[in-house]
C-alpha cells in the first residue's frame, strides 16, 4: 500500500449526500441580520466522499471532479468541523458536488464529518446549513437553520439534479431579498402518499428564486429545461442557487430527463438521484 494511501485499518469513510431544500420559506430576519427560514430537507444518493485518518495534526486534501477552488485549510468547513469536534488527522475529501450550488458544499461536508465523529451538540455555529446537514435525513428545518425535526414520513422521490456550474454566494442573494415576512410552510399531509406530497410541495415556495435569479439569470434557464422534461412533476431551486431540480414518477423517467438535460446542455451538471 503506498504512503499516500488513506485507507489504513483506523480510517473511517464518510458519505456527504448533496442536501436539496424542497421548500424553503423566509418568513422573517433577526436583528443580527440573519434570516427565519422554513424549510423540508431531503438528501440526495449522489455526494461527495471523505476519509478520515487519525494522526498528529490537521491535514486535508482535495481530489475529485469539483476539487477546483476549494481551500485545503481552515476556510474549509470541514477542517472547522474536525476542530469543533476536537479531532486530528488526515481528511481526504472527494469532490463530486458543484459548490456555491444551493445542495449543501461544505455544509455537507462538515455534517459527514460531524456525523462520522459522533458529534452531538449542535454545530450551528459553522453555518446555518450545517445542523440540518449534520442530522443528515429528511427534516424540517427552522430558526436560522438551527431547528431540525425528524420528518419521517416524506415519501423518497425520484429526481434530477442540474447545476449550470455558475456559483452563486448565498449573501447576494439574500441582500437581494425584496420580502422577509412570507408565510410559513402550509400543515404538511399526514400521510406517505407521494401524490398528496406532490400536491403539498407545488403549493409551496423557494421565496430564495427570484432574488437568485436576478443574481444570476441563467436558473430561469435551467427552471425551464426541467419544466419540458417528460413526466416531471414539479420543479423547484434548492437553497439560494443555482441548482435547480425536478420530481418524477418513476427512476426511468428522472434517468431519461437527465440524459435529455445531459444532451441538450453538455455544460451542465445534470444527475438522476432519488431524494429520502
Ligand atoms: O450560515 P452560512 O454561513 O451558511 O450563511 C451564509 C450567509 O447567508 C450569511 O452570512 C447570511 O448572509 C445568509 N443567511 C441568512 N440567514 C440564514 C442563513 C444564511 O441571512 N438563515
Amino acid at each position: 500500500m503506498p504512503a499516500t494511501d488513506p485507507r489504513l485499518p483506523d480510517t473511517i469513510r464518510c458519505f456527504a449526500p448533496a442536501k436539496i431544500n424542497l421548500t424553503l420559506h423566509v418568513t422573517g430576519q433577526r436583528a443580527d441580520g440573519y434570516h427565519l427560514l422554513d424549510s423540508l430537507v431531503m438528501f440526495a444518493d449522489v455526494g461527495d466522499q471523505l476519509h478520515l485518518t487519525p494522526g498528529p495534526r490537521l491535514a486535508l486534501q482535495v481530489t475529485g471532479p469539483f476539487a477546483a477552488g476549494v481551500p485545503t485549510d481552515e476556510r474549509n468547513l470541514v477542517w472547522q468541523a474536525a476542530e469543533l469536534a476536537g479531532w486530528r488527522g488526515r481528511i481526504d475529501l472527494e469532490k463530486h458536488l458543484p459548490h456555491g450550488g444551493g445542495i449543501g458544499g461544505g455544509s455537507a461536508d462538515a455534517g459527514a464529518v460531524l456525523r462520522a465523529l459522533n458529534w452531538s451538540q449542535s454545530a450551528v455555529s459553522l453555518g446555518a446549513d450545517v445542523p440540518v446537514c449534520h442530522y443528515g435525513q429528511a427534516a424540517w428545518m427552522s430558526g436560522i437553520g438551527d431547528q431540525v425535526t425528524p420528518a419521517a414520513n416524506v415519501p423518497a422521490f425520484h429526481a434530477v439534479l442540474v447545476n449550470p456550474r455558475r456559483p452563486v454566494g448565498t449573501p447576494a442573494v439574500f441582500e437581494r431579498l425584496a420580502r422577509k415576512d412570507n408565510a410559513p410552510m402550509q400543515p404538511a399531509p399526514q400521510g406517505s402518499e407521494a401524490t398528496d406530497w406532490i400536491a403539498w410541495l407545488r403549493a409551496q415556495r423557494n421565496d430564495l428564486g427570484a432574488a437568485a435569479q436576478a443574481v444570476a439569470p441563467v436558473i430561469a434557464e435551467v427552471l425551464k429545461a426541467l419544466d419540458q422534461t417528460e413526466a416531471v412533476l414539479l420543479t423547484r431551486m434548492s437553497g439560494s442557487g443555482a441548482t435547480c431540480f425536478g420530481l418524477y414518477p418513476t427512476e426511468a423517467a428522472a434517468q431519461a430527463a437527465a440524459r435529455v438535460l445531459s444532451d441538450t446542455h453538455p455544460d451542465w451538471w445534470s444527475v438522476a438521484t432519488v431524494l429520502r
